[in-house]
């Protein structure tokens, strides 16, 4: 018995509309759940006058659904747009939320379904000093970018502009009720943003993979995701316009935020929230820059696994060792990087020994601390962050 498979639980009751040019579909799925009234969330940028916001208002109007507009939302969204939001949900009695956009809208547009839910404000659940006596109300995605994977996952982050924190929270009504994913609606998306973006759904994949709490249905799910990023990021990045790789980029992103909802993150997203919200540097670069030092800190304790990882990430043959397989995989994710454009180090982002220690004291309380395959200490975590300022993949080794 002593091989068995550790009990595990698994939950996604997002339903998924993939396709190019899905979003067409969009106002008769909504209205198919019974839903009449809604929030629609954007950005107030390129995304708000994109063709796909156009034709996602148009199927909303030809299927009969009453929408009302909330476009004020900025990157790393704050809890006063999640209010604005709320309240604007409260005062139009509206039965459910839209989002088109990336991370930002869907996140913002999430917290506000449940804040409105329950009348009390985002920040009171996310530190902990309420929990929410009623769901959120229904959640529909509609993604602009390959990242996040929040269109199918159960968590949302808010940033505490008086705290400079970013505070994710998790709850089963954060779960969309519907997931709509055009690729179409990716291919106008800056080269920037499908980087940084694509390495944070790499880094969802990797460290669900790795956490401790992985477990074999997700397991299946993050080898595919690892091959299909490793096989089209390069070509999205460098020809927007291949429907193909923007496909691919699109299912692998959005099955990350399903799979990492079963199993939790690690240390790379511990110190990207604080990297993210302190200094303003996006999400997916902050996990690309950190990637490599945590997995090179890692790669004694998770060998094995990190091998299954750079095979299926195409930077070894099956079979390889699990020391070379672990370091093929640093080595492929910093090839990777450079192809892109992404930073080596946070100094080469503006970050320097003098903002360490406001990052690591937020890292160190980072919610799913315990899920790292390896129990860093403080001290430790300390070091690391250290490694990833400086660009020193070395000292990141001999942790
Ligand atoms: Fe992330």
């Amino acid at each position: 018995m002593s091989n068995a498979i550790a009990p595990f639980k698994f939950y996604c009751p997002t339903r998924v509309a993939f396709g190019v040019g899905s979003t067409k579909t969009a106002g008769q799925q909504i209205a198919e759940l019974g839903i009449k009234t809604v929030l629609l969330v954007s950005g107030s940028g390129s995304t708000r006058k994109s063709a796909g916001f156009s034709a996602l208002s148009a199927s909303l109007s030809a299927a009969g659904i009453d929408y009302t507009i909330y476009d004020s939302v900025t990157p790393d969204p704050s809890a006063e747009q999640v209010a604005e939001a709320a309240s604007a949900i409260r005062a139009g009695g509206l039965g459910a939320v839209v989002a088109y956009g990336g991370g930002s809208p869907i996140d913002c547009a999430k917290s506000a379904a449940l804040s409105a839910a329950n009348n009390v404000p985002m920040l009171e659940f996310s530190y902990g000093r309420a929990i929410p006596a009623i769901p959120a109300l229904p959640i529909i995605a509609v993604p602009t970018t390959a990242g996040t994977g929040t269109e199918m996952s159960s968590a949302a982050v808010t940033t505490d502009r008086a705290t400079g924190r970013k505070l994710g929270y998790t709850t089963e009504s954060f779960f969309p009720r519907l997931a709509i994913i055009d690729p179409e609606n990716h291919i106008s998306m800056p080269q920037r943003v499908t980087a940084a973006t694509g390495m944070d759904a790499l880094t969802h994949a990797v460290e669900s993979y790795l956490s401790l709490a992985a477990n074999p249905l997700a397991d299946a799910i993050n080898l595919r995701i690892v091959e299909l990023i490793g096989k089209n990021l390069r070509t999205a990045y460098l020809q927007g316009g291949d429907i193909g790789a923007r496909s691919a980029m699109a299912v692998a992103s959005s099955s990350a935020g399903m799979a990492f909802s079963q199993t939790g993150l690690g240390m790379v997203h511990g110190f990207a929230h604080p990297v993210g919200a302190k200094h303003g540097v996006a999400h997916g670069d902050a996990n690309a820059i950190i990637l490599p030092y945590v997995l090179t800190a890692m790669a004694h304790t998770t060998a094995s696994r990190m091998s299954d990882l750079a095979a299926a990430f195409g930077a070894c043959p099956a079979g390889t060792s699990a020391e070379k397989g672990a370091r093929a995989l640093v080595d492929a994710i910093i090839a990777i990087k450079k192809d892109i454009g992404i930073a080596t180090s946070l100094s080469g982002v503006g970050i320097g020994p003098r903002d360490a220690p406001g990052i690591l004291a937020d890292a160190l309380t980072y919610r799913m601390r315990a899920r790292s395959p390896r129990a860093f200490t403080d001290t430790e975590l300390g070091r690391l962050l250290d490694a990833a300022i400086t660009g020193d993949i070395v000292a990141a080794s001999g942790l």
